[in-house]
């Protein structure tokens, strides 16, 4: 639409970021903030509003709402169908921070047990699950593993990472039923304006 307008949240929250970058010495540091602003921008009202027509990211996409080009942190959303299945995978060596948006989505978390000497298999256990209401983040380090699961209704959730993955670097994907690893391209990154 033609009166689209930037939504000052997320440009305070892309300012507030590089601040951080340039601020504190180490990702996991950077990251940590970032978590905590990435909680502010998931209650903004005009986010929440925006987020309502923004189209679905279903077949491994990712909305790309901005990647900075200088400190490298990237923002991206994902839009999930009612009850989607989300597959077992990991960020690589990139930190991510999730916050839910609109509607609930669960976090599962995995162990690797076995001893990574068997190329190809990968045995996992179910460490834990956290509901995601609107407004919750999360912070997952570098290989962890774990699945976002959508919940009953439309989901939308807004992820920074320490770094795009996607079209870079090739990431984890277990199959839990067959004892399986391999290791994916990321999802198709969508260029995508945020406006109100
Ligand atoms: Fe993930």
């Amino acid at each position: 639409m033609s009166n689209s307008r930037p939504i000052p949240a997320f440009e305070k929250f892309i300012r507030d970021l590089r601040a951080a970058w340039a601020e504190l010495p180490d990702m996991e540091a950077r990251m940590k903030k970032g978590r905590k602003l990435l909680e502010e921008l998931v209650k903004d009202p005009a986010m929440r509003e925006a987020a309502k027509s923004w189209p679905s990211t279903e077949g491994r996409k990712n909305l790309l709402f901005y990647e900075d080009p200088e400190c490298g942190f990237a923002i991206n959303g994902v839009v999930r169908a009612p009850g989607r299945k989300g597959s077992i995978h990991d960020h690589a060596h990139a930190w991510t921070a999730y916050g839910v948006l609109d509607g609930t989505e669960s976090l599962e978390r995995f162990r690797r047990v076995d001893d990574r000497s068997k190329e190809g298999y990968a045995e996992l256990e179910l460490e834990s699950v956290t509901l995601g209401n609107a407004g919750k983040v999360d912070l997952v380090p570098p290989f962890d593993i774990h699945a976002e699961q959508g919940g009953p209704t439309r989901s939308v959730a807004i992820i920074l990472r320490s770094e795009r993955v996607a079209g870079k670097v090739l990431q984890g994907s277990y199959d839990r039923e067959k004892n399986t690893y391999r290791q994916i391209d990321g999802p198709t990154n969508i260029p995508f304006e945020v406006t109100g």
